[in-house]
């Protein structure tokens, strides 16, 4: 027991989020049925899963997959892992208008844009608005269902807005709700665009604490309270609000990863696997290589940054044939005809740029959308020279900090957007960018590439240094004993 999580007793924690942990699916093969089990990626799933393990928590989330591929114990719950079945899943299952509406609906066509700031890009329709709430219903019963009078709850993101208060007002007062907000909270300017504003604010207010990745979306919430209900009251050095006899404290905790797991993998690969990848890619070993890594969605500026390297090779013909971009993308929200848009305008640019400036034996732009093995991944992290995260607005950003934490020979360069959560914390020795600002951005690139050995390994020490001591373990540790600390003061008041 590391003790990541002090004050709660068994059984007693349960995190709800909208992704599964673990998802099983059947095999119909010729010798019957088997079960697949795919294990989480990274990121806070992962993060996650030893902490579940360690206090035998439940986890609550929708169970995106086969339905009959629940294997219950005798007590009729899903324990996970499979090999030490730890803790209990509880898998919500939706129908497909309950996906359509909650999941591609209110979810990604409002929330994610609006609080991206793409107030133009929302849609609502009234059954988004509809499903979302029933969601939100289902998710806060089944909370209240497995709680006990001193549970510890812990909702993630944007998918449970309402959940929150409808949990407040069945459970007891000992039981404490948290919510991690993801992505970047707006400002009110642009907030109260939604119809439903008040609604979203008084679902989060039924939560004791509430946390944003960076202390302006804790502002940017606070403004909000602030101007959309007139009978909160707001202590903003304190970060705290009063709403209806109910208190919330809302606080920063800038999200990290886990570093060592990303070095192992780094390190694990060798100048064999860098010119295997090279080959492989039609890469010649000579060549300066740019890498850039996202879920292809609107939010991170993969537009922008095309657009950018196709200047850079316009007005520097000398790095023509010298560098090549790799660009690994991950399909996201597919059925959603803003992301659809978005494919199709990346494709058209990466055609362009390899149109335009490509030889036969060079291609400046490489686009890989197929899945690749996180040792791979970790791999291109470590060999490419150059990282380029322009995000036009992101909530964090933690691609950034997986390129930093594979550079195990200091030898990179991040070049990142003043528009991410991350460049709070890495803006003083990544290279900042203005996504928009094009010429300024393939400025930037170049002097990437051009940056001599002694300032890349300053640069990237001290930013190992941070991602290294900032980690995903830290950030769960800080939230665990804010929550502590905030359960002891209530206990004396
Ligand atoms: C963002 C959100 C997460 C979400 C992830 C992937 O990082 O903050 O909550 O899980 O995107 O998106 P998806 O819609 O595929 O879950």
């Amino acid at each position: 027991d590391d003790g990541i999580v002090p004050a709660v007793d068994d059984g007693e924690l349960i995190v709800v989020s909208n992704r599964q942990p673990y998802t099983h699916s059947y095999d119909h093969g010729d010798g019957g049925r088997s079960i697949t089990v795919n294990r989480p990626a990274g990121g806070l799933t992962a993060g996650l899963d030893p902490v579940m393990q360690e206090t035998d928590g439940t986890w609550i989330a929708w169970g995106d997959g086969e339905a009959d591929a629940d294997v219950t114990d005798d007590n009729g719950k899903v324990r996970m892992p499979p090999e030490s079945e730890a803790y209990t899943l509880k898998r919500l299952w939706l129908t497909d208008e309950e996906v359509e509406g909650y999941y591609y609906g209110y979810s990604n066509r409002v929330l994610w844009p609006l609080c991206h700031g793409g107030t133009m890009k929302t849609d609502y329709v009234e059954r988004y608005w509809q499903r979302y709430q029933q969601v939100n219903e289902t998710f806060a019963d089944a909370v209240v269902e497995t709680a006990g009078a001193d549970s510890l709850i812990w909702f993630q993101d944007y998918h449970f807005t309402l959940a929150p208060r409808w949990v407040r007002d069945s459970l007891p007062d000992s039981a404490f709700l948290t919510h991690f907000w993801h992505i970047t909270w707006p400002g009110w300017d642009t907030f109260r665009a939604c119809p439903q504003h008040e609604q979203l604010l008084e679902g989060l207010l039924g939560n004791d604490l509430l946390g944003f990745h960076v202390e302006r979306y804790c502002r940017n919430f606070l403004d909000c309270v602030d101007e959309a209900l007139d009978d909160a009251f707001i202590d903003p050095e304190g970060g705290r609000v009063n709403y209806e006899g109910h208190t919330t404290v809302v606080k920063a905790f800038p999200m990290g990863i886990d570093p060592d797991s990303i070095r192992e993998h780094a390190e694990a690969v060798d100048d064999d696997f860098w010119r295997e990848f090279q080959s492989s890619h039609g890469i010649d070993a000579e060549t300066s290589v740019i890498v850039g890594v996202d879920r292809l969605d609107y939010t991170k500026g993969i537009v922008e940054r095309l657009d950018a390297l196709e200047r850079l090779l316009e007005t520097r013909p000398e790095y023509r044939g010298e560098v090549c971009y790799v660009q690994k993308a991950n399909e996201s929200r597919s059925l959603i005809p803003d992301y659809q848009d978005l494919q199709t305008e990346v494709q058209e640019s990466i055609d362009r740029i390899n149109d335009r400036f490509g030889t036969d034996d060079w291609q400046p732009v490489i686009y890989i959308n197929e899945f690749i093995p996180q040792r791979e991944l970790c791999g291109l992290y470590r060999y490419a020279d150059v990282m380029l995260v322009s995000a036009v607005r992101d909530g964090m950003n933690l691609v950034s900090k997986e390129y930093v934490a594979a550079q195990v020979d200091d030898d990179g360069v991040l070049v990142l957007s003043d528009q991410a959560g991350a460049h709070e914390e890495l803006g003083d020795r990544a290279l900042t960018i203005n996504p928009y600002d094009t010429d300024a951005f393939a400025d930037t690139i170049e002097r990437a590439l051009t940056m001599d050995g002694e300032e890349r390994a300053e640069r990237m020490v001290a930013l190992r240094e941070r991602v290294e001591s900032n980690d995903l373990y830290a950030w769960m540790e800080s939230i665990f004993d804010t929550v502590d600390e905030l359960r002891a003061k209530d206990a004396d008041d």
